[in-house]
Parts: structure tokens; C-alpha cells; sequence
């Protein structure tokens, strides 16, 4: 069978890997993809946003499914137009895919079907939100509507900040059109965690739980990036938390969206705080994580290439999906200057000693081949995870892929996966 997926990240490297792995053994396609990803798949020279341009390649070429991975695309309605020409497609159509691309949406979603999470009010006026935040307390937080690349939140420590972040986003429009609307939020207090699951418009299967490293520094300091690294699972994730995830939180919203008309097929990607009066919606995304892809996936035993097709097909309640007990972590390689302006074309060295290490797995997410060699094209180049019988070991392993690999200017967290450190230490 034939399989196209879009994206060129390490999300869609992992994708990639484990559908590889499928003993159906699937002929693949990526759009973009990179450089990694062209070792196990036929790269196709379409942009992940350039929808006509992927409809006429499905079209000409055929695939058997077609597996979607960033949201710009399903926020576009990639989805919804390969339906149309009756493709198989693993992605929420256009209207689900809202749950990532508005704020919004998703908050009244989320208060009409009583899911837990924080309070908040949505502006359209700057006036009214400047008016608003003068009644509040900091901490709290200021969110764009719309899609900002990672960038729409501020956590606000002062009112002060707030206010700037109000007139950033809906005056000066710094986010563009995603700003027009704001949403002022509670700021939750906890630990948080993200819970991915695969839906079929109505069976839903969670995934293992993970936890990312968005921040840039070491001990969670500096700006928000699209994520470091991540690991799997989150202790904080007991299995008790898991009954009430599905149960207050998954269950609820998929079916506040069955009765708005949309039948959600992919991933749903809760961003969850665990508080002290339970799990919290922080935010859903319309796709895979990542990096949390790159650390869930290792793990998974059931047939990739059978759990996409019973998610698109709506099929899910007849699989059971089997998971490694074994953790895993994955270690970010980021450019210079990410994740603010960062060069390209570095040259990348050791990535075939990192490969032959046992239970590692290289990802990579911005690279592609100049003059015969691997080269940066990102600001995120490349993640590495490791596997092990325990967290510490997994986290060791990915080390050791990690430090196999350089690349000028490269830089690294050293502390991934210290929360799951610090718990068993203080346990
Ligand atoms: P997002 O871009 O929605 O993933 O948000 C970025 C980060 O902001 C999250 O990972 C949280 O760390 C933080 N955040 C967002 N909303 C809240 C909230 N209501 N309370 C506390 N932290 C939040
Ligand atoms: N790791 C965060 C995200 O994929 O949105």
C-alpha cells in the first residue's frame, strides 16, 4: 500500500520510522520531508501548506492513506478536500481541526460539556480586555486565538506584562489576524502533561502519557520553543489520573463535538496541568506532539499501518493497541539562536555513530542534503531518543546518541526529564 504523509519535522520522521516498521510493508511518501525521513521514504517536493499542490499529487499518485501531521495544513482543510476525492486520510477535517487553530472555540467547547479547565473570557476589543485586566490578579495569562507558531501565549507574572501582551497582540498585531480575539485566563498551578489519543469519531485510545521541555534553558528558564525534549511516560500521569483523563476530559469532548457535526478522525492532543483538584485543559492540539511523537511511538508494539487505518476508516474499538513498558526520553538538537533567528547549512557529523547505539532512535527535524552532505534547515535540527528499562536509562541513552552528533553552534538540554528524576529521588 501506498502512504503519503505531510511534514518534514521529527514528528513526521517518527511517523515516518514506525509505519516503516509495519509488516505490510507500505511503499511511503513525504511531503517535504527532509533528510532522514528520505531514507525511508520518497520525499516529494510539495510544501505541507500547499493543499492543491498535495490534492493533485493524490490524485495523480493514489495513495492508499494519506496521514497528516502539522496543523497549518488540517487548520487549511487539507483534510476535507481529500475526503472529497474519497481518499483515506488519518487528520481531523478543517472544522475539528479548530480545536488547535481557535482559542476560542475550544474554550466554549470545553464550558458547554463542563471538561475542566481555566477560567477565562474572550475579547475582541482592546479597550474591553485593558478594562478587564485593570479587575485581575497576576499571575495571569494572555492567549492570541489563533494559530501563532507557539508563540500566542504569555504567561504574565505582573499585570503590567499582561497589558503589554494585550496591546501586542491586538493592537500592534503581532501575531496578525490570530490576535484580532484574546483569551485572558486563570493561571493554573501544577504539573503539566500531554495526554495524546487516537480518535475515529468516536472510539478513543490514549495513548502513553508524555511531558515536553518547552523552554529553552536548563531548569525550564528562557522563551518557549516548540519543545526541547520530552519523555514517556509522566509519573504524574497515574494510572488513576488516566481514568479521569478519559473519563472528565477525552470522553466528554469528543462527544461535544460529535454533536456539533464533527466527526474527528486523528489525534487528539490534550495539554493538560494536573492540579491539585484534578487534570485541567491547558489547551488541545489537532495532530501529534512534538517532540512527543518521537518518544511515544518507540513505544508502541501494535502495527502503526493498522492503528492509522482503523482511526481513518473508524475502526478503532476492533484493535487493541499494545504499548512497551520500557520509558523513553528524546533530546532536542537546536541551531544557534533558536528559538529566536538561527543560520542554516551547518554541516551535521556522527549521525551514523548515534544510529548503531542499542535502543536509539535519530530523528531528524530541519536538515536536508547539500553537495552529498546532511546540512541544517531548521531551527530545530534534530532529536534523538533513547530506550531504556528505566527513565534514568533512557535518558542516559539518548545522552549518548546525543553527544555522538555535532553541528556548529549546536546547542542541547542537559536536564531532560528532571521532573521524572526529582520524583523518584523524593519518593
Ligand atoms: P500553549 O502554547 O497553549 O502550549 O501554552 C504554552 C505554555 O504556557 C503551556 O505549556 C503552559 O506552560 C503555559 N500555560 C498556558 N496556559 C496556562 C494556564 N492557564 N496556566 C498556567 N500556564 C499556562
Ligand atoms: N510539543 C508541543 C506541541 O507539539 O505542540
Amino acid at each position: 500500500m501506498d502512504i503519503l504523509v505531510v511534514g518534514s519535522g521529527g514528528r513526521e520522521h517518527a511517523i515516518c520510522w514506525a509505519l516503516a516498521k509495519s509488516r505490510h510493508k507500505p511503499k511511503l511518501f513525504c511531503a517535504p520531508g527532509n533528510a532522514g525521513i528520505a531514507s525511508i521514504a520518497e520525499l516529494v517536493d510539495i510544501m505541507s501548506d500547499d493543499i492543491s499542490g498535495l490534492v493533485h499529487w493524490a490524485k495523480t499518485y493514489n495513495p492508499g492513506l494519506v496521514i497528516i501531521g502539522p496543523e497549518t495544513p488540517l487548520a487549511l482543510g487539507l483534510a476535507d478536500e481529500l475526503l472529497k476525492e474519497g481518499f483515506l486520510v488519518f487528520g481531523p477535517t478543517k472544522d475539528g481541526a479548530q480545536m488547535e487553530a481557535s482559542k476560542d472555540f475550544t474554550k466554549q467547547l470545553l464550558l458547554s460539556s463542563l471538561v475542566p479547565t481555566a477560567r477565562s473570557v474572550t475579547f475582541t476589543d482592546s479597550f474591553k480586555a485593558q478594562d478587564y485586566l485593570k479587575k485581575q490578579k497576576a499571575p495571569i495569562v494572555v492567549k492570541a486565538d489563533g494559530l501563532a507558531a507557539g508563540k500566542g501565549v504569555t504567561v504574565c507574572e505582573t499585570l503590567a506584562q499582561a497589558q503589554l501582551a494585550v496591546e501586542e497582540a491586538m493592537d500592534k498585531k503581532v501575531f496578525g489576524e490570530a490576535g484580532a480575539k484574546v483569551v485572558i485566563e486563570e493561571f493554573l498551578e501544577g504539573e503539566e502533561a500531554s495526554i495524546l489519543a487516537f480518535v475515529d469519531g468516536e472510539t478513543i485510545i490514549p495513548m502513553v502519557s508524555a511531558q515536553d521541555h518547552k523552554r529553552v534553558f536548563d531548569g525550564d528558564k528562557g522563551p518557549n520553543t516548540g519543545g526541547m525534549g520530552a519523555y514517556s511516560p509522566a509519573p504524574v500521569v497515574t494510572p488513576e489520573m488516566n481514568k479521569q483523563i478519559l473519563e472528565k476530559i477525552l470522553k466528554p469532548t469528543v462527544k461535544a463535538l460529535r454533536n456539533r457535526g464533527i466527526i474527528y478522525k486523528g489525534v487528539l492532543y490534550a495539554g493538560l496541568m494536573i492540579t491539585a483538584e484534578g487534570p485541567k485543559v491547558i489547551e488541545y492540539n489537532c495532530r501529534f506532539g512534538d517532540p512527543e511523537t518521537q518518544v511515544v511511538l518507540p513505544r508502541l508494539k501494535t502495527d502503526f499501518v493498522e492503528v492509522c487505518l482503523a482511526v481513518a476508516k473508524g475502526d478503532l474499538k476492533k484493535i487493541k493497541i499494545e504499548w512497551d513498558d520500557r520509558p523513553t526520553a528524546c533530546v532536542v538538537m537546536a541551531a544557534h539562536g533558536y528559538p529566536g533567528s538561527y543560520p542554516k547549512g551547518k554541516v551535521i557529523e556522527g549521525l551514523e555513530t548515534a544510529a548503531q547505539y542499542p535502543d536509539t532512535f535519530v530523528f531528524h527535524a530541519g536538515t536536508t542534503t547539500e553537495n552529498g552532505k546532511i546540512v541544517s534547515n531548521g531551527g530545530r535540527v534534530l532529536c534523538v531518543t533513547g530506550m531504556g528499562d528505566t527513565i534514568e536509562k533512557a535518558i542516559e541513552t539518548a545522552y549518548q546518541g546525543i553527544r555522538a552528533i555535532s553541528m556548529e553552534g549546536a546547542h542541547y538540554r542537559k536536564d531532560i526529564g528532571w521532573r521524572a528524576l526529582n520524583r523518584k529521588n523524593t519518593l
